[in-house]
């Protein structure tokens, strides 16, 4: 099993590439369910997710070519997908592909709206808290569903004549639900709107290629949209929006070890809330269009407390990351995690390398210590992976992170993009 090597201690200084969102490609994946003509997706990147969900897909016959192109120098640029749901053999999504990923249940959605049916099993994914699905469940029942659970799967089956339009206000925003019912309604007789939506903006993205497949969506990025079903969509060719959890996962990285370093190709509107914090922590972050840079000149950083929100709050997807960060800061960083119960399994982690962190429910106090020392650790999850890399950037000696898996299901080639800045890090197969 790989793992990951890093001799901490070096200032990065360079520009890296920002790739493609996973958190858009998974969604858009799971639209060209919705449509017999082909999806061309752009900038999609490399990662082990959408292999898994590509899997998925193939599995129920959707024709799926993926074209994978050079990367620029600087590690830009992105694949090419097509896929063609034009022989859909199957509507059954299987526990072993959905058990490891959580966002192929999301194919739950575009079947039942094509296809009438659908027998998803429940999801897997990350450990990191409960995560139901009772929010697609009940928002589907809405739009005329009967849903039955058996034996782990959720079997969904529409009226006949199809889903129907139907106002559904979620008691709290989910961004998976969002997406599943937002594509469902795509194809329903009538009007839907979804309140209490989810403002992320990998929501707007879907949005965004639906309608230019032919769906009548409008509000996606706002807590309320509206969905005028159509009877039929078509294909298109949509760029995936570049990822905000990976450029602020490298702005902290920036940040952590000094030196300079410029985020390219990115969408800096995205990532406004972190940015503001990282500035109130003392680190320098200019925009410029696609691009920022981000400095910190040696001063000290200072200790900054953070809650997690939905959009256009602070990501719980960067919570892991920035703790990594206040853990050198001066001061006590107070860090709360709103969004998912159970999502700071990379506290101890950290503390092997010489954090100072206690935990009280769903707050971690970071104490925040001189310098961290290298020692193995575990990554956990996938962002919890990333904030052991940039702890291990900043430590002293070796650090060697295990369970490398969890990393490259959402970052594209995380050591060559810290290695072009300087980082002593290297891959160890075996
Ligand atoms: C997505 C992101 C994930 C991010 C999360 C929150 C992808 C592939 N994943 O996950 O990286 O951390 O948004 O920004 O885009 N909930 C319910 N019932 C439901 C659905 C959700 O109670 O039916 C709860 C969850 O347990 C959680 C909260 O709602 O506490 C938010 O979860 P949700 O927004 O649905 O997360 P995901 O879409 O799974």
């Amino acid at each position: 099993m790989d793992r990951i090597r890093i001799v901490g201690g070096r200032p990065l200084r360079g520009r890296i590439a920002i790739s493609g969102a996973k958190n858009a490609a998974l969604p858009l994946m799971t639209a060209a369910l919705l449509t017999d003509e082909p999806l061309i997706l752009e900038n999609v990147p490399r990662l082990t997710d959408v292999r898994t969900l590509g899997r998925l897909l193939a599995e129920l016959g959707m024709g799926f070519d993926m074209e994978e192109l050079p990367r620029g120098a600087d590690g830009s640029g992105g694949d090419r997908m097509r896929l063609s749901a034009a022989n859909i053999t199957s509507t059954t999504a299987s526990y072993e592909l959905v058990s490891k990923m959580r966002a192929s249940f999301w194919v739950l959605g575009p079947l039942v709206a094509r296809f009438g049916e659908a027998k998803v099993s429940l999801p897997g994914g990350c450990a990191i808290g409960a995560r139901p699905v009772d929010l697609y469940i009940k928002g589907l029942e809405k739009m005329g569903c009967e849903i039955d659970l058996a034996e782990g799967y959720v079997i969904a089956r529409a009226p006949k004549g199809g889903l129907k339009g139907a106002v559904i206000r979620s008691p709290l925003v989910s961004v998976g639900a969002t997406h599943t019912l937002m594509m469902a309604a795509t194809l329903a007789n009538g009007v839907t709107v979804l309140e209490n939506a989810a403002r992320e903006p990998e929501v707007a993205d879907l949005a965004d290629c639906l309608n230019a497949m032919g769906a009548k969506i409008e509000g996606a990025g706002t807590s309320s949209i509206r969905i005028e079903g159509v009877k039929k969509l078509g294909g298109t060719t949509h760029h995936v929006l570049p990822d905000r959890i990976e450029t602020g996962s490298y702005a902290m990285a920036a940040a952590m070890t000094g030196g300079e370093v410029t985020l390219t190709g990115t969408r800096p509107d995205t990532i406004e809330a972190a940015l503001t914090v990282m500035r109130a922590a003392g680190v320098e972050a200019r925009v410029k269009g696609d691009e920022i840079t981000v400095r910190r000149n040696g001063s000290r950083l200072q200790a900054v407390d953070v809650v997690t929100q939905v959009y256009p709050g602070f990501p719980t997807d960067l919570q892991a990351q920035f703790m990594a960060l206040m853990t050198l800061a001066e001061g006590d960083t107070e860090i709360t995690e709103t969004i998912f119960e159970n999502r700071f399994m990379h506290v101890q982690e950290l503390a092997r390398v010489g954090a100072n962190i206690s935990l009280h429910g769903d707050k971690a106090i970071v104490h925040g210590v001189e310098k961290l020392k290298g020692a193995p650790v575990m990554a956990s999850d996938l962002r919890a992976s990333a904030a052991l890399i940039i702890a291990g950037l900043a430590a002293e000696g070796e650090t060697i992170i295990n369970r490398v898996y969890h990393l490259d299901r959402g970052f594209e080639r995380i050591e060559d993009k810290l290695g072009l800045c300087g980082a002593d890090i290297q891959r160890l197969s075996n």
